[in-house]
């Protein structure tokens, strides 16, 4: 057992209690390498923001989850050597089962998400219960998922979104425990999130997406007073990515996200943690195909991802002074 304690790290239980007072959301930035988990760092110290360092499945593949550990316990210091010790989380994202979350819980999680939203609710129900029994031994919170979300989410692909059952929630999360629970109000994973079908389009061609189901939102803050909520699939996926990335030779298209206005008063509800990966792949994405573009001799990766990294934190540092509203709140 490798407790999160030991490295300096938090689990969510007083971040959501002081993002519910404040009138605010906690940013969880996914990060699979070095160069994304510098850049949040780096923002957040910057913003005086606390924050979740969010790991997939995918990530846990990708980088190794020994590396990702120490990268956290690494971030803790690095934080504490650019002259702000933010709160940091360590989050399990979609943790497809008890096995994988058990193991981030040995392995220095402090919180996990059990993603059982494409189960039938009572298999939903006992895979979340399991993993809470779990977790609360050892002081790690729990976020589950009702309702599906559009979509990919790692391995499991939706065509449609089902948004969240107002009438489900209190059933659900005093039967299993959780900590914090994410919902489908129209939000989806990825760089589209919506057909172009269901947007309206500006004259110059910029799609619209339709506006998320506040009544949703509005309904289950009603059902679950002070319990906080979690957004998922919350990238803006900003225009002048898109269109950098298309300028020096990307295809990506019909991309669309979710306006900031709309996080920006999502924040100020119940809602205490908003999902944010694409937007990073995005300004990476940017910097690096203009950088290569611009300096076709270029070979060192560190040339090119350094642009790649001073874009990301300008990103995240936005998110988190202007749509999250986190900047300012480290020390709540
Ligand atoms: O919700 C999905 C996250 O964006 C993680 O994506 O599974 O490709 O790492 P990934
Ligand atoms: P985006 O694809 O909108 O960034 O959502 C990320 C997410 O929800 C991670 O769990
Ligand atoms: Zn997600």
């Amino acid at each position: 057992m490798f407790s999160y304690k030991d490295i300096g790290l938090v689990n969510t239980k007083h971040m959501f209690e002081a993002a519910m007072k404040g009138k605010y959301a906690i940013p969880a930035f996914n990060f699979n390498n070095m160069e994304q988990m510098q850049a949040i760092i780096q923002a957040c110290v910057e913003a005086k923001s606390p924050v979740i360092l969010q790991v997939s499945k995918g990530a846990r593949a990708y980088a190794d989850k020994y590396i990702l550990r120490n990268m956290a316990r690494g971030a803790v210091e690095y934080a504490h050597e650019l002259g702000c010790d933010i709160p940091i989380v360590l989050h399990l994202d979609h943790g497809p089962n008890f096995e994988v979350a058990k193991d981030c819980i040995d392995n220095g999680f402090s919180s996990v998400m059990i993603d059982g939203s494409a189960l039938p609710y009572d298999e939903n129900v006992a895979l979340t219960k399991q993993v809470v029994d779990y977790a609360h031994k050892y002081d790690v919170t729990v976020e589950a998922e009702l309702g599906v979300l559009g979509g990919v989410e790692d391995d499991v692909a939706a065509e449609e979104s089902k948004y969240t059952k107002p009438e489900e929630v209190v059933d659900f999360t005093s039967k299993t425990g959780c900590d914090s629970l994410a919902i489908s109000i129209g939000t989806s994973h990825g760089r589209c999130k919506f057909t172009p079908e269901q947007c309206t389009r500006t004259a110059d061609g910029i799609l619209v997406p339709p506006p998320l189901a506040f009544n949703v939102l509005e309904e289950i803050e009603k059902q679950l007073p002070g319990f906080p909520i979690v957004l998922h699939g919350s990238s803006s996926v900003p225009v002048e990515y898109v269109k950098i990335i298309e300028q020096y030779g990307g295809k990506i298209p019909d991309s669309v996200g979710i306006p900031e206005e709309q996080l920006r008063k999502a924040s100020k509800s119940a809602v205490c943690k908003i999902n944010i990966d694409s937007d990073g792949r995005l300004a990476m994405t940017a910097a690096i195909r203009k950088f290569m573009a611009e300096n076709p001799g270029a070979f060192d990766p560190r040339e090119y991802l350094k642009p790649a990294r001073e874009e990301l934190k300008k990103m995240y540092m936005h998110k988190c002074t202007d749509v999250l509203g986190s900047a300012g709140h480290a020390m709540d």
